[in-house]
Protein backbone atom coordinates (compact mmCIF):
# COMPACT_ATOMS: atom_id res chain seq x y z
CA UNK A 1 0.00 0.00 0.00
CA UNK A 2 1.69 3.57 -0.73
CA UNK A 3 1.34 6.36 1.72
CA UNK A 4 0.09 9.91 -0.15
CA UNK A 5 -0.31 12.98 0.65
CA UNK A 6 -3.27 14.85 -2.26
CA UNK A 7 -2.41 18.35 -2.63
CA UNK A 8 -4.99 20.40 -4.35
CA UNK A 9 -7.28 23.01 -5.79
CA UNK A 10 -10.90 21.18 -6.37
CA UNK A 11 -11.44 21.92 -9.63
CA UNK A 12 -14.03 19.44 -11.19
CA UNK A 13 -10.69 17.28 -13.23
CA UNK A 14 -9.43 17.21 -9.33
CA UNK A 15 -12.62 16.16 -8.02
CA UNK A 16 -12.25 13.24 -10.38
CA UNK A 17 -9.02 12.50 -9.43
CA UNK A 18 -9.41 12.59 -5.55
CA UNK A 19 -12.62 9.95 -5.90
CA UNK A 20 -10.37 8.20 -8.50
CA UNK A 21 -7.61 7.84 -5.68
CA UNK A 22 -10.02 7.15 -2.85
CA UNK A 23 -11.52 4.28 -4.72
CA UNK A 24 -7.91 2.73 -5.24
CA UNK A 25 -7.20 0.24 -3.47
CA UNK A 26 -3.68 0.36 -3.89
CA UNK A 27 -3.45 3.73 -3.33
CA UNK A 28 -3.80 5.15 0.92
CA UNK A 29 -4.83 8.82 1.05
CA UNK A 30 -3.43 9.74 4.33
CA UNK A 31 -4.21 13.17 4.03
CA UNK A 32 -5.38 15.84 1.47
CA UNK A 33 -4.13 19.72 1.49
CA UNK A 34 -5.91 22.47 -0.59
CA UNK A 35 -4.16 25.32 -2.17
CA UNK A 36 -5.44 27.92 -4.25
CA UNK A 37 -5.70 27.77 -7.75
CA UNK A 38 -8.70 26.86 -9.68
CA UNK A 39 -10.79 28.76 -6.68
CA UNK A 40 -9.59 30.74 -3.80
CA UNK A 41 -8.38 28.34 -1.14
CA UNK A 42 -11.33 28.00 1.07
CA UNK A 43 -13.64 27.31 -1.83
CA UNK A 44 -11.27 24.56 -2.66
CA UNK A 45 -11.73 23.19 0.86
CA UNK A 46 -15.37 23.62 0.68
CA UNK A 47 -15.37 21.69 -2.74
CA UNK A 48 -12.76 18.82 -1.24
CA UNK A 49 -15.08 18.48 1.97
CA UNK A 50 -18.52 17.91 -1.13
CA UNK A 51 -16.53 15.57 -2.92
CA UNK A 52 -15.94 13.45 0.11
CA UNK A 53 -19.40 13.23 0.70
CA UNK A 54 -20.06 11.52 -2.46
CA UNK A 55 -17.99 8.71 -0.95
CA UNK A 56 -18.85 6.14 1.89
CA UNK A 57 -16.08 6.53 4.08
CA UNK A 58 -15.61 5.10 7.80
CA UNK A 59 -12.62 7.25 7.74
CA UNK A 60 -11.73 10.44 6.37
CA UNK A 61 -8.18 11.48 5.35
CA UNK A 62 -6.67 14.30 7.53
CA UNK A 63 -7.47 17.31 5.91
CA UNK A 64 -5.85 20.91 6.00
CA UNK A 65 -6.07 23.86 4.08
CA UNK A 66 -3.44 26.15 2.89
CA UNK A 67 -1.95 28.84 1.06
CA UNK A 68 -4.55 31.49 -0.37
CA UNK A 69 -1.71 33.21 -2.22
CA UNK A 70 1.30 32.39 -4.81
CA UNK A 71 4.76 33.14 -3.46
CA UNK A 72 4.77 36.27 -5.51
CA UNK A 73 2.50 36.91 -8.20
CA UNK A 74 -1.60 37.55 -7.20
CA UNK A 75 -3.74 34.62 -7.74
CA UNK A 76 -5.38 33.86 -11.03
CA UNK A 77 -8.58 31.66 -11.05
CA UNK A 78 -10.08 29.60 -13.29
CA UNK A 79 -14.15 30.01 -12.80
CA UNK A 80 -14.97 30.49 -16.25
CA UNK A 81 -13.75 26.52 -16.49
CA UNK A 82 -14.79 25.19 -13.39
CA UNK A 83 -17.76 27.23 -12.63
CA UNK A 84 -18.04 30.29 -9.81
CA UNK A 85 -17.90 27.51 -6.81
CA UNK A 86 -15.38 25.74 -8.78
CA UNK A 87 -17.16 22.89 -8.88
CA UNK A 88 -19.14 23.11 -11.92
CA UNK A 89 -21.90 24.81 -9.86
CA UNK A 90 -23.08 22.20 -8.18
CA UNK A 91 -23.61 24.12 -5.07
CA UNK A 92 -26.39 25.67 -6.86
CA UNK A 93 -28.47 22.38 -7.32
CA UNK A 94 -31.60 21.60 -5.12
CA UNK A 95 -33.97 18.88 -4.72
CA UNK A 96 -37.29 18.78 -5.74
CA UNK A 97 -37.94 19.66 -1.70
CA UNK A 98 -35.51 22.61 -2.24
CA UNK A 99 -32.75 21.62 -0.04
CA UNK A 100 -29.65 21.69 -1.69
CA UNK A 101 -28.30 18.45 -3.58
CA UNK A 102 -24.74 18.45 -2.23
CA UNK A 103 -23.26 19.59 0.62
CA UNK A 104 -20.07 19.21 2.39
CA UNK A 105 -19.21 15.89 3.95
CA UNK A 106 -19.62 16.14 8.09
CA UNK A 107 -15.96 16.02 8.87
CA UNK A 108 -12.97 18.57 10.64
CA UNK A 109 -11.00 20.29 8.83
CA UNK A 110 -7.55 20.06 10.73
CA UNK A 111 -6.90 22.90 12.77
CA UNK A 112 -3.13 23.25 11.69
CA UNK A 113 -2.31 24.62 8.17
CA UNK A 114 -1.26 22.69 5.39
CA UNK A 115 2.00 23.62 5.54
CA UNK A 116 2.11 21.65 8.82
CA UNK A 117 0.24 18.91 8.06
CA UNK A 118 2.79 17.89 4.67
CA UNK A 119 5.55 18.35 6.91
CA UNK A 120 4.20 16.17 10.07
CA UNK A 121 2.96 13.52 6.98
CA UNK A 122 6.81 13.30 5.41
CA UNK A 123 8.19 13.38 9.16
CA UNK A 124 5.48 10.20 10.03
CA UNK A 125 6.36 8.65 6.62
CA UNK A 126 10.01 9.07 5.77
CA UNK A 127 11.33 7.38 2.89
CA UNK A 128 7.73 6.34 1.91
CA UNK A 129 5.32 9.34 1.72
CA UNK A 130 4.55 10.42 -2.07
CA UNK A 131 2.92 13.66 -2.50
CA UNK A 132 0.97 14.18 -5.59
CA UNK A 133 0.24 17.75 -6.69
CA UNK A 134 -3.33 18.66 -8.57
CA UNK A 135 -2.87 22.90 -8.14
CA UNK A 136 -0.26 25.09 -7.92
CA UNK A 137 2.86 23.83 -6.73
CA UNK A 138 2.29 27.05 -2.89
CA UNK A 139 2.19 24.97 -0.43
CA UNK A 140 5.08 21.99 -1.45
CA UNK A 141 7.56 25.15 -1.96
CA UNK A 142 6.52 26.51 1.44
CA UNK A 143 6.81 23.47 3.41
CA UNK A 144 10.47 23.28 1.87
CA UNK A 145 11.01 27.00 2.56
CA UNK A 146 10.12 25.77 6.26
CA UNK A 147 11.62 22.44 6.99
CA UNK A 148 13.81 21.27 4.03
CA UNK A 149 15.19 18.30 5.88
CA UNK A 150 11.84 16.89 6.79
CA UNK A 151 11.04 17.11 2.96
CA UNK A 152 13.98 15.51 1.75
CA UNK A 153 12.85 11.88 3.08
CA UNK A 154 9.67 12.49 0.58
CA UNK A 155 9.70 9.27 -1.80
CA UNK A 156 8.64 11.53 -4.64
CA UNK A 157 6.61 14.36 -5.72
CA UNK A 158 3.62 13.74 -8.66
CA UNK A 159 2.76 16.98 -10.59
CA UNK A 160 0.28 17.71 -12.73
CA UNK A 161 1.67 20.79 -14.55
CA UNK A 162 3.61 22.59 -17.11
CA UNK A 163 3.35 21.82 -20.88
CA UNK A 164 6.75 21.55 -23.22
CA UNK A 165 5.94 20.35 -26.94
CA UNK A 166 2.38 21.75 -27.34
CA UNK A 167 0.55 25.25 -26.24
CA UNK A 168 -0.58 26.45 -23.14
CA UNK A 169 -4.13 26.45 -21.46
CA UNK A 170 -3.73 30.10 -20.28
CA UNK A 171 -1.01 32.17 -22.29
CA UNK A 172 0.60 30.26 -25.21
CA UNK A 173 3.39 28.92 -23.61
CA UNK A 174 2.44 28.04 -20.15
CA UNK A 175 0.03 25.41 -18.13
CA UNK A 176 -2.67 26.95 -15.83
CA UNK A 177 -0.67 25.33 -12.48
CA UNK A 178 2.85 26.26 -12.88
CA UNK A 179 1.28 29.55 -14.17
CA UNK A 180 -0.52 30.44 -11.23
CA UNK A 181 2.88 29.90 -9.04
CA UNK A 182 5.90 29.61 -11.16
CA UNK A 183 8.43 30.74 -8.51
CA UNK A 184 6.74 27.98 -6.13
CA UNK A 185 7.16 25.05 -9.30
CA UNK A 186 10.85 25.99 -9.41
CA UNK A 187 11.59 26.14 -5.99
CA UNK A 188 10.09 22.55 -5.70
CA UNK A 189 11.61 21.00 -9.13
CA UNK A 190 15.32 22.13 -8.03
CA UNK A 191 14.79 20.69 -4.45
CA UNK A 192 16.42 17.64 -4.93
CA UNK A 193 13.42 15.34 -4.30
CA UNK A 194 12.65 12.57 -7.13
CA UNK A 195 10.05 14.57 -8.90
CA UNK A 196 7.47 12.97 -12.33
CA UNK A 197 5.78 15.43 -14.16
CA UNK A 198 2.17 14.84 -16.00
CA UNK A 199 1.92 17.85 -18.24
CA UNK A 200 -0.44 18.79 -20.90
CA UNK A 201 1.15 17.15 -23.68
CA UNK A 202 0.37 13.82 -21.65
CA UNK A 203 -2.84 15.24 -20.42
CA UNK A 204 -4.17 16.33 -23.77
CA UNK A 205 -4.13 12.52 -25.19
CA UNK A 206 -6.65 11.13 -22.40
CA UNK A 207 -9.91 12.68 -24.59
CA UNK A 208 -13.27 12.26 -22.36
CA UNK A 209 -15.82 12.89 -24.71
CA UNK A 210 -19.09 13.82 -23.39
CA UNK A 211 -21.07 10.80 -24.71
CA UNK A 212 -18.45 8.68 -23.61
CA UNK A 213 -19.05 10.40 -19.81
CA UNK A 214 -22.79 10.33 -20.22
CA UNK A 215 -22.40 6.46 -21.43
CA UNK A 216 -20.53 5.24 -18.18
CA UNK A 217 -22.86 7.15 -15.75
CA UNK A 218 -25.31 5.46 -17.17
CA UNK A 219 -24.32 1.81 -16.67
CA UNK A 220 -24.64 2.79 -12.59
CA UNK A 221 -27.06 4.72 -10.55
CA UNK A 222 -24.62 5.44 -7.79
CA UNK A 223 -23.56 8.55 -6.10
CA UNK A 224 -20.23 8.69 -7.74
CA UNK A 225 -21.67 8.38 -10.88
CA UNK A 226 -24.44 11.28 -10.50
CA UNK A 227 -21.75 13.54 -8.99
CA UNK A 228 -19.81 12.68 -12.50
CA UNK A 229 -22.95 13.77 -13.99
CA UNK A 230 -23.07 16.57 -12.21
CA UNK A 231 -19.95 18.44 -11.83
CA UNK A 232 -18.94 18.60 -15.51
CA UNK A 233 -21.70 19.89 -16.97
CA UNK A 234 -20.12 23.31 -17.23
CA UNK A 235 -16.87 22.16 -17.67
CA UNK A 236 -17.88 20.45 -21.03
CA UNK A 237 -20.01 22.87 -22.38
CA UNK A 238 -16.63 25.14 -21.84
CA UNK A 239 -14.94 23.00 -24.08
CA UNK A 240 -17.26 22.75 -27.01
CA UNK A 241 -17.39 26.67 -26.76
CA UNK A 242 -13.81 27.35 -26.77
CA UNK A 243 -11.49 24.03 -26.96
CA UNK A 244 -13.51 22.43 -30.03
CA UNK A 245 -15.22 19.06 -28.37
CA UNK A 246 -17.78 18.58 -26.17
CA UNK A 247 -15.93 16.68 -23.29
CA UNK A 248 -12.84 17.48 -21.36
CA UNK A 249 -9.49 16.56 -20.51
CA UNK A 250 -9.60 14.69 -17.17
CA UNK A 251 -5.66 16.40 -16.63
CA UNK A 252 -5.55 15.52 -12.36
CA UNK A 253 -6.41 11.65 -13.03
CA UNK A 254 -3.11 11.06 -14.63
CA UNK A 255 -0.48 11.52 -12.02
CA UNK A 256 -3.28 9.31 -9.98
CA UNK A 257 -3.12 6.69 -13.25
CA UNK A 258 0.45 6.96 -13.05
CA UNK A 259 0.33 5.07 -9.62
CA UNK A 260 -2.12 2.62 -9.77
CA UNK A 261 -0.92 1.63 -13.27
CA UNK A 262 2.40 3.10 -14.04
CA UNK A 263 2.97 0.95 -17.13
CA UNK A 264 0.09 2.74 -19.03
CA UNK A 265 2.77 5.76 -19.26
CA UNK A 266 5.96 6.66 -20.94
CA UNK A 267 8.31 8.86 -19.18
CA UNK A 268 11.68 10.55 -20.09
CA UNK A 269 14.27 12.21 -17.61
CA UNK A 270 15.12 16.17 -18.41
CA UNK A 271 16.12 18.95 -16.76
CA UNK A 272 13.11 20.89 -16.54
CA UNK A 273 13.13 24.79 -15.55
CA UNK A 274 10.11 27.26 -15.03
CA UNK A 275 10.34 30.56 -16.21
CA UNK A 276 9.43 33.02 -13.55
CA UNK A 277 9.89 36.30 -15.65
CA UNK A 278 9.21 36.62 -18.66
CA UNK A 279 6.91 38.88 -19.41
CA UNK A 280 5.25 37.29 -22.57
CA UNK A 281 6.24 33.69 -20.99
CA UNK A 282 5.62 33.67 -17.68
CA UNK A 283 5.40 29.66 -15.85
CA UNK A 284 6.34 28.63 -19.05
CA UNK A 285 8.53 25.08 -18.29
CA UNK A 286 11.29 24.46 -20.53
CA UNK A 287 13.48 21.32 -21.22
CA UNK A 288 14.58 18.93 -24.01
CA UNK A 289 12.77 15.97 -23.73
CA UNK A 290 14.52 14.55 -27.45
CA UNK A 291 15.50 11.19 -26.50
CA UNK A 292 19.13 11.80 -27.85
CA UNK A 293 19.56 14.70 -25.78
CA UNK A 294 18.38 13.60 -22.53
CA UNK A 295 20.08 15.67 -19.71
CA UNK A 296 22.75 13.98 -17.97
CA UNK A 297 21.58 16.26 -15.11
CA UNK A 298 18.28 15.37 -14.80
CA UNK A 299 15.46 17.08 -12.46
CA UNK A 300 12.55 15.17 -13.27
CA UNK A 301 10.86 12.56 -14.96
CA UNK A 302 8.29 13.83 -17.88
CA UNK A 303 5.97 12.06 -18.78
CA UNK A 304 5.50 12.15 -22.53
CA UNK A 305 2.93 8.90 -23.55
CA UNK A 306 -0.09 7.65 -22.14
CA UNK A 307 -2.02 4.43 -23.48
CA UNK A 308 -5.28 6.26 -23.40
CA UNK A 309 -8.32 3.58 -24.20
CA UNK A 310 -6.52 1.80 -22.01
CA UNK A 311 -6.35 4.16 -18.89
CA UNK A 312 -9.95 5.81 -19.41
CA UNK A 313 -10.95 1.94 -18.98
CA UNK A 314 -9.09 1.83 -15.87
CA UNK A 315 -10.67 5.00 -14.40
CA UNK A 316 -14.09 4.41 -15.45
CA UNK A 317 -13.79 0.44 -13.52
CA UNK A 318 -12.65 2.51 -10.80
CA UNK A 319 -15.44 5.25 -10.35
CA UNK A 320 -18.37 3.63 -9.64
C1 LIG B 1 -4.72 22.07 -14.46
O1 LIG B 1 -5.29 23.35 -14.24
C2 LIG B 1 -6.46 23.22 -13.50
O2 LIG B 1 -7.46 24.10 -13.95
C3 LIG B 1 -6.85 21.79 -13.55
O3 LIG B 1 -7.52 21.42 -12.36
C4 LIG B 1 -5.54 21.07 -13.68
O4 LIG B 1 -4.93 20.85 -12.43
C5 LIG B 1 -4.67 21.83 -15.95
O5 LIG B 1 -3.91 22.81 -16.56
CA1 LIG C 1 -6.19 21.08 -10.34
Amino acid sequence: MQQILIDTDPGVDDALAILFAMLSPELHIEAITTVCGNAPVAQATQNLLTILSVLDLDQFPVIAQGEAAPLVKPLVTAAHVHGEDGLGNISQLRNADGSLLYRPANTEVSSITGIDLILEMAARYPDELVIVTLGPLTNIAKAIRKDAPKMRHLRKIIVMGGVFEAYGNVTTTAEFNIFVDPHAAHEVFHFGVPVHIAPLDATHQVVLTGERLHAEVDKRDSPVSRFLKDSTQACMEFYRQHVGFWGFHIHDALPIGMLTHPDYFESVNAYVQVETEGTLTSGMTVADLRRERQSSNPNAQVCIKVAAEAFLDHFFERLQ
